[in-house]
């Protein structure tokens, strides 16, 4: 287990959710491993009876984690929308973890995403020399979902052809997949349940038809809300990273991770926190699991390029690379930032002048 690059929530936390169930006094719905109560618990972190600290996964609003999971027990579907790097993807797989013990159930949507990676397809040899068997059936991870009583996860559903998306209709309205060619049906068993995620910034994006749009109910994951917050998101992400990646490197100091959220806050708000400053936005969104990265890349610029501690110089290729996604627009926006902001901070020479000497 040690080589693997990165576990599954379930493997990773699986002692928070074993301890969760020890201390289970909620009402666990039918093929959960857990109540809703918990499953908001294993979320948000929090102490146990027995004294037993669960971390916390999600940092935000309780209220929009509770809408959530309540979404769960009904017959509706979850969707969780919003921009990049708000944490879809991560909260989808916790939820998934705690609720049914299993992440795994996942379908990538693209472009590319046809009929037959939601409903299932065919082994074509068996096909060929059986004709439609049980035996030449192929499973994709929504069929399994609903035979097991599961949760199973689209990601990007809003990239996926309309016309795709639409399959999920019967699936989610009469919980069943009929299989015309072996005169069947497969039926889902209570427990199944599907969570999407979807952005809004994507260009080509299929807005869902009013039709499947009903049977989800939306949850918006919005950007942190305070500097402080969005920090303690960044510290405690990039603390998880380094204990994997076993870097050379010392954890970074607060105030590091303080100046990258902040230029990224002040570029993305178009205003300095102070508010007297009026900036203009760069093209890209700046988000707090960009603000992550560049403190990861910068942990590996001072463990292996530096002294081992973090400073402005590990940091400024990756906030530049960050901020300036369009070579021509960005880098004016960044200069003029760097210049009427960043030169003017106390204690930012040494960004100011590692920054200047990238660009
Ligand atoms: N509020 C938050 N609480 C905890 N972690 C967060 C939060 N916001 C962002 N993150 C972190 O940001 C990283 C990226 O999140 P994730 O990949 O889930 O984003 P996403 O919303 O799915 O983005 P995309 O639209 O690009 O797929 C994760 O590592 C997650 O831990
Ligand atoms: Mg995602």
């Amino acid at each position: 287990m040690s080589t693997i690059l990165r576990q599954h929530a379930e493997q990773q936390f699986q002692e928070e959710l074993e301890e969760l169930k020890k201390n289970e006094s909620g009402n666990v719905p039918a093929n959960w491993q857990l109540s809703p109560q918990s499953v908001v618990t294993y979320l948000l972190g929090g102490k146990l009876k027995n004294g037993f600290e669960v971390s916390p996964k999600y940092i935000g609003n309780q209220r929009l984690i509770e809408i959530a999971v309540a979404t769960l027990t009904t017959d509706r579907a979850l969707l969780l929308y919003g921009l990049p790097g708000t944490a879809k993807s991560w909260v989808s797989e916790h939820l998934a973890a705690a609720i049914s013990g299993d992440s795994t159930m996942i379908v990538q949507g693209t472009a590319g995403t046809g009929e037959e990676a939601i409903r299932y397809g065919w082994n074509y040899a068996k096909l060929l020399a059986e004709g439609p068997s049980e035996g030449a059936l192929v499973r994709t991870p929504v069929m399994r979902a609903m035979v097991e009583g599961k949760v199973a996860r689209i990601e990007e559903l809003t990239r996926v052809a309309s016309d795709v998306q639409d399959t999920l209709i019967t699936i989610l309205s009469e919980k069943t997949m009929p299989v015309p060619e072996l005169n069947t049906e497969v039926q889902a068993v209570r427990g199944f349940n599907v969570i999407a995620t979807a952005n809004n910034r994507d260009k080509g994006v299929n807005e869902l038809s009013s039709a499947l749009k009903r049977r989800f109910n939306t949850v918006i994951l919005p950007l942190p809300n305070s500097v402080e917050e969005e920090i303690d998101i960044v510290k405690r992400r990039v603390e998880s990273f380094e204990k994997v990646m076993e870097l050379p490197a010392e954890k970074p100091a607060l105030e590091e991770i303080r100046r990258v959220v902040t230029i990224f806050r002040e570029l993305r708000n178009g205003i300095t926190d102070d508010g007297k400053t009026k900036l203009k936005s760069p093209s890209g969104t700046l988000s707090t699991a960009e603000a992550i990265s560049v403190m990861n890349n910068g942990l590996a610029m001072a463990g292996y390029f530096g002294d081992g501690v973090i400073k402005a110089a590990d940091l400024a290729a990756g906030v530049i690379g960050a901020v300036v996604k369009d070579p021509v627009q960005d880098k004016i926006v960044w200069q003029e930032y760097l210049e009427t902001v960043v030169k003017h901070r106390d204690n930012w020479k040494d960004i100011y002048r590692s920054c200047r000497e990238l660009i």
